[in-house]
């Protein structure tokens, strides 16, 4: 199948990939397909939740954001927090919604109604089909209330707990399996944050008694909040030290952002995710391996995202006391949406370890999906390289490894100029590449070799997201300004397959899915 090459830019940059279906990392996980739900911004009020909006259900939850995050392709959804949950009470969100009491959340300056609690959560992950990850209460809280927590949503009855969920409506357990043990207890800006050695002490004795009521919960121990802390990697060790044998996870956290006009280092930001991943992965065998232990712990990468941050630290907290104010409801560009295709392709490239991960976050607070309060809901730039990856990345990660022309970084020093990652599902024989160009300038033609696949693939499918101002989102008015395209129909991309393989011109600052089936 051959479609039209046009090319933009001086020179014909070249990168070569070969693919063998016997060159398996690991099977794709269905948790890399994660997000996020905090009680922050405007991400639960007027985002999931809206009673009154015109597309709203019989439970106030928005249909039109329910269908969004289906087509995105989320698998499981961490809540409630995200630095709320270091001061939050689950205990406030049962019941009777009229007696629910307001509280202040100190993490975000805003006050929380708590007209949405675990059991209105357990409803609107049903309608949108995810699995639930739940994080329980580690900065002012410990053992005690994560056991009454985890009694309320999966004891099946007969205790005080368990019968008070039957009582507010949900006869039968939630069955949530992955819990959260805290959230970044590391960051000195987290409400009770602990040193380590403090944390390893309680996120062990808390685990220890989760399992005491269900051995086989799977439990995430807090790790680094970014890669820049000053206890990157020494946290980890300290903490695994104490939980190795009660967690099988410990988290990574990444917030990735063009800074002074770096577009170059910030297209490379998954340079920086692999290097976070090896090294826990690392140290956290090292730990392992200093315990005489064969267990290995797997990452959960549950925070990870474009994030303009500095402009957030930048601007203060509202003053005021407000019920779901406006808070980093960043808007994205083409340039952000590439960084986010690249930064899922290296969670798939570490399918062997990392194998939860969660894009924060889900509506309106850094988000995929906008909503405007009794208005329309719409896709951001990096809705649609996630929802196409959940869609296509089926069956086994394979190894890729490309053979690709190199640029400087002030940030990672030399970095590839394409990189890529393919998957092959042994039941329906598809194979699918996601691939981007981080050149700003330059398309790059990449030759995918097939020959270990032998004869009769051919393309089914190859979209791409680019434009010519990389700059470009979408708004409210303009909801699909950017979206994917057929990458033949672009200037500067191209698909051309023959036996042995297929050639893809990829045009500059893009992000590119090209299935191939039997
Ligand atoms: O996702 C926004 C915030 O980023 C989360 O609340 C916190 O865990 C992280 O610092």
């Amino acid at each position: 199948m051959t479609f039209s090459a046009l090319h933009k830019g001086k020179h014909m940059l070249r990168a070569r990939v070969a693919l063998n279906p016997a060159a398996v990392v690991a099977p794709v996980n269905r948790r890399t397909f994660g997000s996020f739900v905090e009680h922050m911004g405007r991400c639960v009020y007027t985002g999931i939740y809206e009673p009154g909006h015109p597309s709203a259900d019989e439970d106030g939850f928005r249909t039109d954001v329910l269908a969004l995050a289906r087509e995105l392709g989320v698998t499981m959804v961490r809540y409630p927090g995200g630095n709320f949950v270091s001061g939050y009470r689950w205990e406030d969100g049962i019941g009777p919604v009229e007696k629910r009491p307001r509280r202040r959340d100190l993490a975000w300056r805003s006050i929380e109604t708590n007209e949405v609690g675990i059991d209105e959560f357990a409803k609107w992950a049903q309608k949108a089909d995810v699995e639930i990850m739940y994080a329980v209460n580690l900065g002012t809280r410990g053992v005690q209330e994560a056991l009454d927590v985890h009694e309320y949503v999966n004891h099946a009855e007969g205790t005080e707990l368990s019968e008070r969920r039957r009582a507010n409506g949900a006869e039968k357990p939630y069955g949530i399996k992955l819990w959260c043990l805290g959230n970044e207890l590391d960051g000195p800006w987290q409400t009770g944050h602990k040193t380590a050695e403090e944390y390893g002490l309680l996120a062990a004795s808390t685990a220890r008694a989760l399992k005491s009521a269900e051995p086989d919960l799977e439990l995430v121990a807090c790790g680094s909040s970014s890669s820049v802390m000053p206890t990157f990697g020494s946290w980890e060790s300290t903490v695994l030290e104490h939980a190795y044998d009660v967690v099988e996870y410990v988290s990574c956290h990444a917030y990735y952002e063009e800074h002074d006009g770096d577009l170059g280092s910030f297209l490379a930001s998954a340079v920086d995710m692999d290097h976070f991943v090896n090294s826990i992965v690392a140290t956290a065998d090292a730990v392992g391996a200093r315990l005489k232990s064969k267990k290995k712990i797997n990452l959960s990468f549950d925070e990870w995202n474009v994030w303009y941050l500095s402009r957030f630290q930048n601007a203060p907290l509202p003053a005021e006391w407000g019920v779901a104010p406006r808070v980093i409801e960043d808007q994205y560009n083409v340039a952000d949406a590439v960084v986010v295709g690249n930064l899922l392709i290296s969670l798939l490239r570490h399918s062997d370890r990392v194998t939860a991960a969660c894009q924060a976050q889900l509506v309106n607070v850094i988000a995929p999906i906008m909503t405007e309060p009794g208005g329309p809901a719409w896709r951001q730039t990096i809705f649609h390289p996630f929802a196409r990856t959940a869609a296509l990345a089926k069956g086994d990660v394979l190894e890729t490894r490309v053979d690709s022309p190199a640029y400087e970084t002030a940030r990672y020093g030399e970095a590839p100029l394409v990189d890529a990652v393919a998957t092959h599902d042994p039941a329906t024989g598809d194979v699918t590449l996601f691939v981007v160009n981080r050149s700003q300038s330059e398309s790059v033609t990449l030759t995918v070799d097939l020959t270990a696949f032998g004869t009769g693939l051919s393309v089914a499918e190859s979209v791409t997201l680019t434009d010519d101002d990389v700059r470009a989102s979408n708004t409210k008015d303009e909801p699909d300004r950017v979206t994917l395209r057929p990458t033949a129909d672009i200037p500067g991309g191209a698909v051309t397959a023959d036996d042995g393989g297929v050639t893809l011109t990829l045009p500059s600052v893009s992000w590119t899915a090209l299935r191939l089936t039997r």
